[in-house]
């Protein structure tokens, strides 16, 4: 099919997926079962998941895992983990595991800012400018009101406002940059709605402000939007513990080990090819979490590359050092989360990984993540730096492997007890399955 499909969201669920069906794939029918597989056969669970999107035919399932044994401040945490990749969970278990019986992590919230703003064209003086947002700031605030006054009962609200001339990038681009306390909330709505109403009294106060020209009176707002860079939202995560401590299975020489590690840090915080693998460890672990949780893990991931670049140079987020016979291991990660609203009360799945958190607050909810993060970091370099990371890797890669195919227990036991002597790789294990099938 080579042309525009119209009136493609008027169609019923049904029809969506017959007209998919026909003309994308050969076997129509088998097509349409699979999309229909998915479904669940609680039709009001998967009504609920139908109106989440627009166009919805289907579930796309991810597997939730369970990374139990993080010791978080004191407190044990069985963190629920959604994600396709192997080896995740299973690293962050392990890593748990290794740091509970080493004093566990310490997490501590830096800041909670989030960010929002208008976006501005100004013809005009700058200091008239000034002077008029000086005057008429309480206005933002009170015009406001009917939209904070909830988030202010619980302890949040607009932080501040600030202009900002923005001149020297673009001519006559100022904005407004305000900033916002959402406590649970993740706060998009909320930022949003208190930012579209700035931009009208921005403009209504304008136009009728008598120290401007009729030019200066036509402040135009080009868009009014949060940021997702979120440099005062960061939460830290941090593990300690004496370098002859770190001694365990794979690890006979921990000195050695603890400078190996101190050193891929140093690597990752120098070198911009490596920090993105290396950070995109950390994010195997935080977005597992971020998902499960119901929360906007494109968020955080913007949020958090932007942050890795925030001098000028894409860097490693964690950092690594010894001192005085101990190891330190720590990231610092800006993590904008919700535990009220949104998906948090709409998803019965991310119900149930709240309740096995404890119901964690938003600041919580950061600090299990950020943990999340450095364990999964951990274990990135701990594997790196020791057995290699394909060795492990290649061993949960064979069940997916093996998954391609019919076979029963008899014959997965045969494979995987070959394979716990023999180098996994797909052709090795395809080959063998093959022969297996054909003996
Ligand atoms: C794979 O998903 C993640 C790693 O590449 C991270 C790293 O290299 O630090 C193993």
């Amino acid at each position: 099919m080579n042309e525009a499909i119209s009136g493609f969201s008027k169609l019923s669920k049904a029809e969506k997926i017959k007209l998919i069906a026909k003309h994308y794939f050969t076997d129509a029918g088998s097509a349409e079962n699979l999309v229909k597989s998915y479904w669940n056969s609680d039709e009001k669970l998967q009504q609920l998941h139908d109106e989440f999107i627009e166009n919805t035919i289907s579930n796309f399932y991810l597997p939730l895992g369970i990374a139990p044994n993080f010791l978080i401040n004191g407190k044990f945490h069985t963190v629920p983990m959604a994600t396709e990749e192997s080896s995740v969970v299973a690293a962050a278990a392990k890593a748990a595991k290794f740091w509970s019986t080493r004093g566990g992590f310490k997490t501590t919230v830096i800041n909670t800012e989030k960010i929002g703003q208008v976006h501005f064209m100004f013809k005009g003086a700058k200091d008239k400018l000034q002077s008029f947002f000086n005057m008429i700031k309480p206005d933002f605030f009170a015009e406001t009101q009917s939209i904070t006054k909830n988030m202010q009962q619980r302890g949040g609200g607009i932080l501040d406002i600030e202009l900002r001339d923005k001149t020297d990038l673009i001519d006559h681009y100022y904005q407004l940059h305000a900033t916002f306390e959402t406590k649970d909330s993740m706060g998009a709505n909320f930022i949003n709605s208190c930012l579209e109403q700035f931009a009208q009294t921005l403009k209504e106060k304008a136009n009728e402000h008598d120290g401007f020209s009729e030019t200066e009176k036509e402040v135009r707002v080009v868009m009014s939007i949060l940021s997702n860079y979120v440099p005062n939202c960061i939460v830290k995560a941090e593990v300690s513990c004496a370098v002859s401590d770190l001694q365990e299975k794979n690890i006979e020489n921990p000195q050695l080990f603890a400078e190996n590690f101190v050193q891929a840090v140093t690597i990752a915080k120098v070198e911009p090819f490596r920090a993105v693998t290396h950070n995109k460890g950390i994010m195997n672990g935080v977005d597992s979490v971020v998902v499960a949780t119901g929360n906007d893990f494109r968020a955080v991931e913007a949020g958090v590359h932007a942050y890795a670049a925030r001098n000028g140079r894409y860097t490693s987020l964690s950092d690594a050092r010894i001192e005085n016979g101990n190891f330190h291991f720590s990231l610092d990660i800006p993590l904008a989360l919700g535990t009220v609203g949104g998906l948090t009360t709409l998803h019965p799945l991310v119900k149930f990984c709240h309740q096995l958190l404890g119901k964690p607050s938003a600041q919580e909810l950061m600090q299990i993540t950020a943990a999340v993060g450095l364990a999964q970091n951990f274990a990135a370099l701990r594997s790196l730096t020791t057995t290699g990371i394909q060795q492990g890797h290649m061993k949960m890669h064979l069940n997916n492997i093996i998954n391609q195919f019919e076979v029963s227990a008899e014959e997965r036991d045969i494979i995987t007890k070959y394979f716990k002597q023999h180098a996994v790789s797909h052709s090795a294990v395809v080959d063998f399955i093959k022969n297996l099938k054909t003996n």
